[in-house]
């Protein structure tokens, strides 16, 4: 069999992304385009994503991005085997932007629509850069969702461990809002941190020696959110986001520690795995990489631009449906909630 060219499309929060992906029978894919515009300045003004602003900006970008996806790859549409898009779970109106284009391009050239849930493509983002081989544990943290996996494959996943309250990217953005550190808060409260020392502020750990795989990440945003309005100088602050970024690694640290030690009693496999928007976080990396060393557990990390939000993860979770035969009727429809 012939390897398998699916156009992927991706408008769930506020990146207008759309890539080619090439994926092997024996699994190896090969990202031929990743087209990314992301809608960061239209939103910055309102300290955070505008679901309106998001779904129209998508309309008036998506053929673009799309175009260029597909000059990039140097392929006309008649190549492509498939079309994947983002069905949720998502801002609905951004992904109902992509996933009628994408039926669009579907029916005009005759192409399988698959309809991709886009916690699955962040699930299998690692793929992008090396064949993984499945089945691995992962942890999945992202703006909206902090997870952790047991990823057989597409469509054959089991949640371990879920956040009983915020996810670890939304305590990430909340933090740096109160720190006055602007959208998103992720990247720039990691920059900060850089030039601090954390080691005078003591934030609550949650969950701590509990028996299951859930996070919470509330009381450590209360807590910071406090200190935040107390902090004077430019030390001050660099100091406390040193403090968070090492109460949240610490955290996603502890919770994965228990979810490998469970994984390896059950299991032959020992890979672990991070992905989502997080994951482009050093201290994060480092502090997991440790945790499955430890644990006697090779560890790998997507690379950074597959880390956030991107199309090339939803094209090639269309593409292993594809190969599997899971494609979507076309009357698909879009989910604003969607467990995996
Ligand atoms: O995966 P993603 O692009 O979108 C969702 O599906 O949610 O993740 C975005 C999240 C945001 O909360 C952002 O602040 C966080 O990932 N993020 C980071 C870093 N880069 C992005 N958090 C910490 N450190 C980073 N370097
Ligand atoms: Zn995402």
């Amino acid at each position: 069999t012939a390897p398998l060219t699916v156009l992927g499309l991706e408008t769930s929060c506020d990146e207008t992304a759309a890539s080619v992906v090439r994926l092997t029978p024996d699994g190896v894919a090969t990202v031929l385009s990743s087209i990314v515009h992301s809608q960061i300045d239209d939103h910055a003004a309102y300290g955070g994503v505008v679901p309106e602003i998001a779904a129209r900006s998508h309309v008036e970008m998506i053929e673009g991005v799309t175009r260029r996806a597909m000059d990039e790859a140097g392929l006309g549409y008649e190549a492509l085997d498939g079309v994947a898009a983002t069905a949720g779970p998502g801002l609905v109106g951004g992904v109902m932007v992509g996933l009628s284009f994408g039926k669009a391009v579907a029916l005009a050239r005759d192409l399988p629509l698959i309809a991709v849930n886009h916690l699955e493509g962040h699930a299998v983002s690692a793929r992008l850069g090396e064949p993984v081989a499945y089945p691995f544990l992962l942890l999945l943290v992202s703006g909206g969702h902090c997870q952790l996996l047991e990823v057989r494959g597409v469509g054959d996943m089991t949640r371990l461990g879920t956040t009983i309250d915020d996810a670890a990217g939304e305590a990430f953005d909340k933090i740096a809002k109160a720190m006055g550190l602007g959208y998103p808060g992720g990247p720039a409260l990691e920059k900060l941190a850089a030039a601090g020392d954390g080691a005078r502020f003591d934030l609550p750990r949650a969950l701590l020696g509990r028996k299951d795989c859930d996070f919470s990440f509330s009381g450590l945003k209360t807590a910071a959110s406090r200190l935040a309005a107390t902090c004077e100088t430019d030390q001050d602050k660099a100091d406390l986001a040193d403090a968070v970024q090492k109460a949240i690694a610490r955290q996603l640290g502890e919770r994965s520690d228990r979810a490998l030690k469970d994984y390896a009693e059950n299991h032959q496999h020992r890979l672990f795995v991070v992905a989502g928007g997080v994951a482009a976080n050093k201290t994060i990396r480092s502090t997991l990489e440790e945790v499955a060393r430890r644990n006697g557990f090779d560890f790998l990390a997507p690379p950074m631009a597959y880390c956030t939000d991107n199309a090339a993860m939803i094209a090639l979770a269309g593409a292993e449906r594809l190969q599997k035969g899971l494609v979507s009727d076309i009357d698909a429809a879009a989910r604003p909630r969607w467990p995996l």
